[in-house]
């Protein structure tokens, strides 16, 4: 059912120091900043031609990520995101094996325009995932 690693999302307390780690220690190619409000976080994309990995900075009060760095202030893996062709079969049939879907268990429109959802953790070994439909 899931389909390609779209991207690693990494919370990050320092973006600027993130952004230079990566592009100058592990010299990737690194976007400029870009808030999104919408989602409470600035990211900063890093293209690595497979995938992405996208440093998660919180912006504004209510960031879902405020809570995770203060668990983790050097930052850390804040979730995985498949690619997944249909959300709502996807979503229906990890409801029907017992996955706990987060939120209203409807899908809200991601950082990159198309349909997301999130999965818990506990239900995946510890690791939040994100569907999002491609
Ligand atoms: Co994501």
């Amino acid at each position: 059912m899931i389909g390609r690693l779209n991207h690693v999302a990494i919370a990050v307390p320092d973006l600027e120091k993130a952004t230079e780690t990566y592009r100058d220690v592990l010299g990737a190619r690194v976007s400029q900043p870009q808030p999104e409000p919408d989602h409470g976080v600035t990211v900063v994309f890093v293209d690595l031609g497979n995938t992405k990995v996208e440093l998660l900075h919180p912006l504004g009060e209510a960031s879902p990520i405020a809570n995770f760095l203060r668990n983790n202030p050097s930052g850390g893996i804040h979730h995985v995101c498949y690619e997944v062709e249909d959300i709502i079969a996807a979503r229906d049939r990890l409801k029907a094996q017992g996955a706990r879907v987060l939120g209203d268990g409807e899908p809200k429109i991601g950082a990159h325009g198309k349909p997301v959802l999130f999965l818990h953790p506990k239900d995946f070994m510890g690791t939040l995932v994100e569907l999002e439909q491609v």
